[in-house]
């Protein structure tokens, strides 16, 4: 999400629209502003993007106060509605809240606001701490107090921006595991998700600390941690330019896309993985009782997406110990597929919209199956159009190819094969228990995979006079080749292809020439036969002459003497490695088209998402 915060000597309206308009890349389902004058509280929200909150405010003249704030919201929880846009207000009317994040105990805070009289107006888990400042708000005896308590009973991650009638110069933001960022101006400050939304009023900023609250004035800005005790705070100066600050200070957002991967990961699973080590799913909408009485589970997907679908079957059969078929989503109609009440469909897409994509789900439906959404965007068709939704949290995806979105879609669709293993009780409890654990420490491995990626952006550039690359995996290493083969077709408009290793002597090794670039993805050595096959592959296509651009885990000595470049990502179990292996090969992309001189956001004839057929 965008937020914006201001107290100053401006028309506030003006600035915070002005700094939305900046941060709208971030999310632009809904948008909202709250201004703060004498006399009071003045809220303007729309579903939609910012120019329907335009629209609005020019019917609805707003106040001219002098201090404000301001929201563009991707949803996470509760669709993208008019009554569910941000700010959120209290029941005395006095107090507005803006929010971007997941308060996990929102439900248990919920109930416990009802009990004491509350009348919750919308289904986000921000209106509640709505409740609870003005709940707080008396005692504390100031806004900046009053968050201060409540955030100490808040889980999850959050940033917050709060204001007060009765302290009409006054805006107060917290943050916890979510950005947020101060803009030190003359007689000004400014708060905001991310320094693009103020550049062009000040270039000094200050980064907040973890758990921090910030109380904002026109002439002073105080940080103190939750408890109340001064905060620690780096100042900085901005020197980006505005159109590079919208992009976190990267060239293209595809790059900021791929650097964004391991809080997309930590960020879809928050929430799902309870302290006892067990999944709650229960926002799937589809009741365990129907999950037990599946029998067969077909993924239909498109492009990236049905990449993430290969991976899910392995996932699924091997946990859940049920049959799992894929399909593209634009075949899948055509054929007679043999759907019951008992199957499940599960169509992935990243922005819900993919014709081809929610024909699939019609026709799935109009055969009586059950069918389940993975989707990334709140409130898109598709997740309407099926029983149940299981939705990513990659946040807005701007670059045409994906990437985030991805590396999400696998964690939904271990998420779903793992659930499936608890509710249907398959004999592999404790695998699914440690599996569970290590999903949850796969951000840092990620995070470890970008830290390394120096020498594939070297290869990639030394690459960029190559006509052909071919990708060799197997086992869910063969999807993961095949997405390396579709992001080098889309970036870098070369010849690409993904093969299953296992398939290589039955044709494509007539291919292999002197010189072929050949990217191998190389499954852990703990899963030995696997693994020394494709130690053998990588022998068969070097003898041929092929350079051999090998992925394995570290500290993989067997195959070093085979590998013209040896790319190490961390050691994790077969079936997680997808969210490792994919990484360099986003990045061998993305570096690739960019030494080519394309635009890596928008490769030529593409589209986002495509709404034809
Ligand atoms: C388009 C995009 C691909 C994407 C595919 C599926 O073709 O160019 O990058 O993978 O659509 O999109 P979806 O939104 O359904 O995941």
């Amino acid at each position: 999400c965008g937020i914006v915060g201001y107290v100053g000597s401006k028309p506030a309206l003006d600035v915070v629209i002005e700094g939305l308009a900046r941060l709208e890349y971030r999310g632009y389902d809904s948008a909202g502003v709250a201004v703060l004058a004498e006399g009071g509280l003045a809220v303007t929200k729309r579903a939609g993007k910012l120019v329907n909150l335009r629209e609005a405010l020019a019917e609805r003249e707003l106040p001219p106060g002098t201090a404000g704030m301001g929201h563009t919201r991707w949803a996470t929880h509760g669709a993208p509605t008019d009554r569910n846009a941000h700010p959120h207000v209290d029941c005395s009317g006095s107090i507005a809240v803006i929010h971007n994040g997941i308060i996990e105990n929102f439900a248990a805070l919920r109930a416990e606001l009802a009990e004491r009289g509350h009348t919750l107006q919308s289904d986000t888990d921000t209106e509640t701490v709505t409740h609870l400042l003005e709940e707080e708000f008396a005692a504390a005896g100031g806004l900046a107090e009053a968050m201060r308590r409540v955030c100490r009973k808040l889980e999850g991650a959050f940033t917050l921006v709060a204001v007060h009638a009765a302290d009409p110069d006054v805006v107060v933001g917290a943050r916890r595991n979510s950005p947020l960022v101060v803009g030190r101006g003359d007689g000004e400050n400014f708060l905001a998700s991310d320094v693009a939304a103020f550049i062009a009023h000040t270039r000094q900023a200050i980064e907040l600390g973890q758990d921090q609250v910030v109380e904002l004035r026109r002439d002073g800005v105080t940080v103190t941690d939750f408890e109340g005790k001064p905060g620690e705070v780096t100042e900085y100066h901005v020197d980006w330019d505005v159109s590079a600050a919208e992009k976190g200070g990267y060239d293209y957002f595809m790059l900021k896309e791929i650097a964004e991967q391991p809080r997309a990961v930590a960020d879809t699973l928050l929430g799902r993985i309870g302290t006892d080590g067990r999944l709650t799913l229960d926002e799937m909408r589809i009741s365990d009782q129907a999950l037990r009485e599946i029998d067969k589970i077909i993924i239909v997907a498109c492009g990236t997406s049905y990449h993430a679908g290969m991976i899910a079957k392995y996932a699924i059969e091997h946990w859940a110990g049920l049959p799992c078929e894929v399909e593209l989503a634009s075949e899948f109609r055509y054929r007679d597929p043999i759907l019951t009440r008992s199957t499940l469909v599960i169509a992935i897409s990243q922005s819900g919209e993919t014709m081809d994509a929610l024909m699939a789900v019609r026709h799935a439906r109009e055969q009586h199956a059950r069918v389940l959404g993975i989707c990334n965007v709140n409130g898109s068709t598709l997740p309407r159009e099926c029983d149940g939704v299981l939705y990513t949290h990659a946040g807005p995806e701007i670059a045409v190819a994906s990437t985030k979105a991805f590396l999400t879609q696998l964690v939904a669709v271990y998420l779903i094969a793992l659930y499936l293993a608890q509710v249907r009780g398959t004999k592999w409890g404790d695998e699914v228990f440690a599996m569970v654990q290590l999903l949850s420490g796969m951000p840092d491995k990620v995070e470890k995979v970008l830290e390394t990626m120096g020498p594939v952006r070297e290869l990639a550039r030394s690459l960029a006079d190559e006509h052909c690359v071919l990708f060799l995996g197997r086992h869910v290493g063969y999807p993961v080749a095949m997405e390396g083969a579709l992001k080098l077709k889309e970036l870098a408009y070369m010849h690409a292809e993904g093969f299953a290793a296992g398939e290589l002597k039955h044709g494509p090794i007539a291919l292999i020439e002197d010189g072929l670039p050949v990217v191998v993805v190389v499954p852990p050595r703990a899963r030995a036969v696997l693994h020394d096959k494709i130690v053998s592959n990588i022998q068969e296509i070097r003898a041929r002459g092929a350079r051999t651009i090998v992925i394995a885990e570290e500290g993989d000595t067997s195959v070093q003497p085979y590998a013209d470049t040896l790319i190490e990502v961390p050691a994790v179990p077969t079936l997680l490695q997808p969210l490792v292996t994919t990484v360099p090969l986003q990045v061998f992309a993305c570096e690739l088209a960019t030494a080519k001189g394309h635009d890596v956001d928008q490769p030529r004839n593409l589209a986002k998402s495509v709404t034809v057929e």
